[in-house]
C-alpha cells in the first residue's frame, strides 16, 4: 500500500530506541526521510546509521527539555532535506517508582520534558507547517 510518504520529512524525538525508533523505521520503510533525536550522541548516530544514513536519516543530539530543541530539529530538517511534513513526539517518562518515592525534583524534570517539551515541540512544528 502506498501511503504517499515518499520523500516526506518528519522529525522525531526520543527516537534512538523504543517507540520513536520503531516509528522512524516504519516511516523510512515507506519512503520518508527522518530527523531523529535523543540525548545520547552515540545512540543517535547509531540509530541514524541503522535507518540508512544521511540519504534517509540524520540525527541530532538534543534533550526535549531544552527550549531550543524544537527550532534546532526544524532547522536540520529544512537544511538537510529541504522540507518538513510532520513530527512524532516521544520521550522517556518519569523514572520508575511509586508516587511516594519519586522526588519533587524528578517530578519537575519530567514535567519539563514530557509536558512542556511536548507542548513546545508541537507548537513549533505547527507554526512551520502552517507556513
Ligand atoms: N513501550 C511501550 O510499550 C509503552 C507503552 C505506553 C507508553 N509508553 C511511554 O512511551 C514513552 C516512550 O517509551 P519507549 O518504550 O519508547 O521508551 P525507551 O525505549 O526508553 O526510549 C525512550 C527514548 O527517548 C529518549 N529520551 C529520553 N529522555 C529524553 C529527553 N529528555 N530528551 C530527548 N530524548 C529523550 C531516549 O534516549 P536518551 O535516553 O539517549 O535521551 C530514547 O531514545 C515513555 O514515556 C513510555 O512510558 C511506552
Amino acid at each position: 500500500m502506498d501511503l504517499g510518504l515518499t520523500d516526506r520529512v518528519y522529525v522525531l524525538t526520543g527516537a534512538s530506541r523504543g517507540l520513536g525508533f520503531a516509528t522512524a523505521q516504519c516511516l523510512v520503510a515507506d519512503g520518508a526521510r527522518v530527523v531523529l533525536s535523543a540525548r545520547d550522541a552515540d545512540a543517535v548516530a547509531a540509530a541514524a546509521q541503522r535507518l540508512g544514513g544521511p540519504e534517509r536519516a540524520v540525527g541530532l543530539t538534543a534533550d526535549l527539555a531544552d527550549a531550543q530543541t524544537p527550532e534546532r530539529l526544524v532547522a536540520v530538517a529544512r537544511e538537510h532535506f529541504g522540507r518538513l511534513d510532520g513530527a512524532l513526539v516521544s520521550v522517556g517518562g518519569p523514572p520508575p517508582g511509586s508516587a511516594a518515592s519519586v522526588t519533587d525534583e524528578q517530578w519537575r524534570r519530567s514535567f519539563e520534558t514530557v509536558f512542556l517539551g511536548t507542548v513546545r515541540m508541537v507548537r513549533t512544528v505547527a507554526e512551520h507547517l502552517a507556513g
